[in-house]
């Protein structure tokens, strides 16, 4: 494995984002109309960005092979609901392909399963389903028409780290009232753009031998560069339980997260301990009907109004 790159270094070497200046332009408008503040006092948000799925690594510049991270993309599309039902307006930086908000009901071997086609031959949802898709087909329309959901696909590491550094400073502007909430799976290791195979590697050439860098871990950047104010959550990820909390809570003090959702790859959808300012308080689901991620978002939503009342209070007073 070859040491960390620092953050301008894996920019400067990653390929450009497709559509970079059509994804700034929408960014800066989702976070204009969401910030502004009207002369009723009304139309203002907070806003929270949720990234959610893995992240690949390519072995190839024209990949056929790549790196995947473990994440359905559930628990991302899940929380963007209860966000936006607790009156947040959310940027959705996800996986291309995961799981989407409103959605996640639909099965996953097929969906064709839902419709029938009438003696007409027109196509209609099956009665049994019919009032769950009008409630999600509505939900979603509203959040979509009424500005209040963003959706940025990627799919490798490279577009990953970009759209986040976008997202961050577009919200840089709204300040004690962003938020960011890491879901998403991110690769530690990977292969730079300027040493990796241009083309398919072959298999004539024998065992394949392979370095890894390892990502920069952007946490801190977002935390003292990008955005320094926002309320910030990240995810960690163990499957053993015996070190799970402790590397949480070092996450916690070494980037400076306001919060981390400490969780095992065994239990996750059981289970969650929320771990912030010495405190760990753990969240389970009681049915598998029920949504964790109604219970850790209520909880978020709390402990962001108390940040955002004691920030404002602070400087208040000096
Ligand atoms: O999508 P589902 O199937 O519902 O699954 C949800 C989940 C299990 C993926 C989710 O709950 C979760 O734990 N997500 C975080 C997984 C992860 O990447 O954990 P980590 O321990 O490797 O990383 C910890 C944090 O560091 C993450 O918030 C990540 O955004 C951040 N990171 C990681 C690598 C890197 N190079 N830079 C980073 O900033």
């Amino acid at each position: 494995m070859v040491a960390a790159g620092d953050p301008e270094s894996f920019f400067a070497t990653s390929p450009a984002l497709r559509d970079a200046s059509a994804v700034a332009a929408n960014l800066q408008e989702f976070v204009a109309c969401n910030s502004h503040v009207s002369s009723e006092g009304g139309g203002r948000r907070r806003i929270v960005c949720v990234t959610s799925g893995g992240t690949t690594v390519p072995l190839e510049q024209r990949c056929v092979r790549y790196i995947d991270n473990f994440s359905s993309g559930h628990r991302g599309a899940a929380s963007t609901e209860y966000f936006l039902k607790a009156g947040y307006a959310v940027i959705f930086v996800h996986r291309r392909g995961s799981c989407q908000p409103f959605s996640r009901f639909l099965p996953d071997d097929s969906f064709l399963q839902f419709f029938d086609v009438t003696t007409d031959l027109k196509v209609q949802v099956v009665e049994s389903q019919a009032t769950v898709v009008k409630k999600a087909i509505g939900d979603y329309r509203k959040a979509i028409e009424g500005g209040s959901l963003l959706k940025l696909p990627f799919t490798t590491i490279f577009e990953y780290l970009q759209l986040l550094k976008m997202v961050a400073t577009s919200m840089s502007s709204v300040g004690l009232h962003g938020m960011f909430y890491l879901a998403a799976a991110v690769s530690d290791f990977y292969v730079p753009w300027d040493s990796m195979a241009k083309h398919k590697i072959q298999s004539a050439g024998g065992p394949l031998d392979m370095k890894l860098s390892q990502v920069p871990k952007m946490l801190s950047v977002l935390r003292n560069q990008w955005a320094p104010l926002a309320f910030c959550i990240s995810f960690k990820l163990e499957t053993d339980s015996d070190i799970l909390v402790q590397k949480a809570e070092m996450a916690l003090n070494k980037y400076r997260m306001n919060v981390v959702v400490a969780n095992l790859l065994a239990t996750y959808k059981e289970e969650v301990v929320i771990i912030s300012n010495g405190k760990s308080n753990t969240i389970r689901r009681c049915n598998k009907d029920e949504d964790l991620e109604e219970h850790i978002i209520k909880l978020l939503e709390k402990s962001h109004s108390k940040y955002i009342y004691s920030s404002t209070e602070g400087r208040n007073k000096n």
